[in-house]
């Protein structure tokens, strides 16, 4: 399984964002603790960061281009855009959407997601390790697809 992690606006900044929200590691550390996980489970690895929503849609409508399925953390996009969800909707591969943060613990500006109806599930709250909960739940959902 190919599996493209995509991190969404202002994600580039952890390690020195809201540290006592999002920690005080580097995207670098994340992206390197994604790969380990990967690696261990047998599946290839991308990572994509992205300040701008365009981009983000491409990146989604490239990973179905190239078979893979999708672990995206739309940053603050998870509450504003369609444009996300409709591409999530389009290319209908496999995805999870995950947050370091346990979003409605957060207010109730941030506790709707409207990317997520456009996932599969959604993984929050466990900082870095809800990445790694995500590419387990892609792998559980496809064992479960396979075996029935
Ligand atoms: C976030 C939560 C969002 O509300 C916020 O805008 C982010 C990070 C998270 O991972 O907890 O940028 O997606």
């Amino acid at each position: 399984m190919k599996i493209v992690v995509i991190h969404g606006p202002n994600l580039n900044l952890l390690g020195t964002r809201e540290p006592a929200v999002y920690g005080t590691r580097s995207l670098a550390d994340l992206d390197a603790e994604i790969a380990a996980h990967a690696r261990a489970r047998g599946v290839e690895v991308e990572t994509f960061q992205s300040n701008h929503e365009g981009e983000i849609v491409a990146r989604i409508h490239q990973a179905a281009a190239d078979g893979a399925a999708i672990v995206i953390n739309p940053g603050a996009y998870t509450h504003t855009s369609l444009a996300i969800a409709d591409a999530l909707r389009g290319v209908a591969v496999p995805a999870v959407e995950v947050h370091l943060s346990n979003l409605h613990a957060r207010g109730p500006e941030r506790a709707r997601s409207v990317t997520a109806a456009a996932c599969r599930g959604i993984v929050g709250g466990f900082g870095f390790a809800s990445y790694r909960l995500g590419i387990d739940a892609l792998l559980a959902a496809e064992a479960d697809a396979s075996s029935s």
